[in-house]
């Protein structure tokens, strides 16, 4: 029988009752459901609503509850209509009429937009060690690639020389935005919401404070209407989620093509590799796809949710139970993503001859050669021209620009001398770029230590 049966003069349909159910997803949020009982029933008991001996009936049958689930002792019902019923059946199963009492002052509107705060409370606790776990892998890697030097890219075009680790440390600062995006949201989440009950609150004198205070929220929300109705806090998550994941999957796109023959950046490790049912040769980068594929289910489930709250009126309508599948599958995404991406990332190993090579191809010192002059007085413009017309000759003669001899260079300015050589020799192009942000090894050097800052405060 149903708990809110009293009205109704039938069962209901069986094919509705399965479509209405959502314990089949929101059976994950029990143990967030059974902490907000436990304190929304200890706050009944310090304002005298509940006796001192039905407070400790009801919480210790509680904590019984969470403990059986948790041994496996206690099977979650698929029948159930979610889980907060689910749980308050199995009370009032085990103690009676003071298991009724539990839900004065309280709707399951309430209650389930405490329980699912909670809940992607410590998803995301465990999300942003997993994003600082990998923080480190970056750092360790960039940290041992400070002089290995790369093509930097534009319109995946060579175009200056940087290092690995140079270009590994912008990772990291996406992946540092990720975190504090999160943290931003978890700092609107933390407001509580019980106490809206279904919208209007409630005439029972409860104290919203002392249960905030118990379940670890700094303050309660203001409006008990929005406190049911709103869904920003999962919208926002599931963009900041989103974020990250197309951070992931840009940083995979380019594993992949680093991993080609062609380009050969990057051996893959055989631990992270797939092969091929028919090309016995193969050796494929499923992992780097599957996460640059799984971003477009967590950018579904975005757009999911955004529309599901489009154009519903306030307050809580039944529409928001689809919320859950959807910020669930993002959790699951991402949970899944960070950790094995990191693995394969730190097995990777890099091929610096071939890094080397490729920089010293696309003319990427070009820019230099040009600020050269700029440093004989020439203008930038010119000296642009200038260089230009070096690089068309190089391309004629099939030649690189470190490979014209003195004479080659004077045929288009007398202002080169014996030093551009070294001037326009990759290490020197790096090196020179000292300053904050660039690619220089002291400049890259000093980002790591702010980057080990930031996670040891984070
Ligand atoms: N399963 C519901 C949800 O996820 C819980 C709230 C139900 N409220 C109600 N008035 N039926 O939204």
């Amino acid at each position: 029988m149903k708990m809110w049966s009293g009205r109704f003069n039938k069962d209901t349909d069986k094919g509705a009752d399965e479509f209405n159910s959502s314990i089949s997803f929101d059976s994950r949020l029990y143990r967030h459901d059974i902490e907000g009982s436990i304190a929304h029933s200890r706050m009944l008991g310090k304002i005298g609503i509940l006796t001192e001996e039905e407070t400790l009936a009801i919480t210790r049958a509680l904590q019984e509850i969470m403990d059986s689930i948790e041994n496996g002792t206690l099977y979650i019902q698929p029948d159930a209509e979610d889980i907060h019923m689910f749980i308050e059946k199995v009370l009032t199963d085990k103690i009676g009429e003071t298991g009724k009492k539990l839900h004065t002052a309280r709707s399951r509107n309430d209650q389930i937009a405490l329980d699912i705060r909670m809940y992607l409370r410590d998803e995301c606790d465990e999300i942003l060690n997993m994003i600082r776990s990998l923080a480190f892998v970056i750092i360790d890697t960039a940290r041992r690639n400070l002089g290995t030097i790369m093509p930097g890219f534009t319109h995946m075009q060579p175009a200056q020389p940087v290092t690995l680790a140079h270009h590994l440390m912008a990772y990291f600062e996406m992946f540092k935005r990720d975190m504090l995006r999160i943290k931003d949201c978890l700092g609107r989440m933390n407001s509580m919401p019980l106490g809206a009950c279904a919208l209007a609150g409630t005439g029972f004198p409860i104290d919203r404070e002392y249960t905030a205070g118990l379940l670890g929220f700094g303050s309660v929300t203001e409006n008990s209407i929005d406190s049911v109705s709103d869904r920003d806090f999962i919208i926002e998550l599931c963009s900041a989620f989103s974020i990250l994941m197309m951070h992931l999957s840009r940083f995979c796109e380019e594993l992949i093509i680093w991993n080609t023959q062609q380009f050969s950046f990057v051996e893959q490790d055989d631990a992270f590799s797939t092969g091929s049912s028919i090309m016995p040769q193969k050796k494929n980068p499923d992992i780097a796809e599957l996460v640059r594929g799984k971003t477009g289910r967590v950018y579904g489930n975005l757009f999911a949710i955004l529309t599901v709250m489009k154009s519903l009126p306030l307050a809580y309508n039944k529409d928001m139970q689809e919320d859950k599948p959807a910020v669930f599958d993002s959790i699951d995404t991402v949970k899944m993503c960070l950790p094995v991406f990191r693995d394969m990332f730190a097995s990777l190993s890099f091929n610096k001859d071939a890094m080397l090579e490729s920089a010293g191809k696309g003319f990427t010192n070009a820019t230099d050669l040009a600020d050269y002059l700029v440093l004989k007085g020439l203008s930038f413009r010119t000296a642009h021209e200038i260089t230009g017309k070096a690089v068309s000759y190089c391309i004629g003669a099939g030649k690189s620009l470190c490979e014209l001899s003195i004479d080659e260079f004077k045929l288009f300015s007398v202002y080169f001398e014996n030093d551009i050589h070294g001037f326009i020799s990759l290490e020197s192009c790096v090196d020179r770029r000292r300053t904050q942000g660039g690619p220089s090894g002291s400049s890259v050097e000093s980002h790591i230590v702010k980057a080990l800052d930031f996670l040891k405060s984070h």
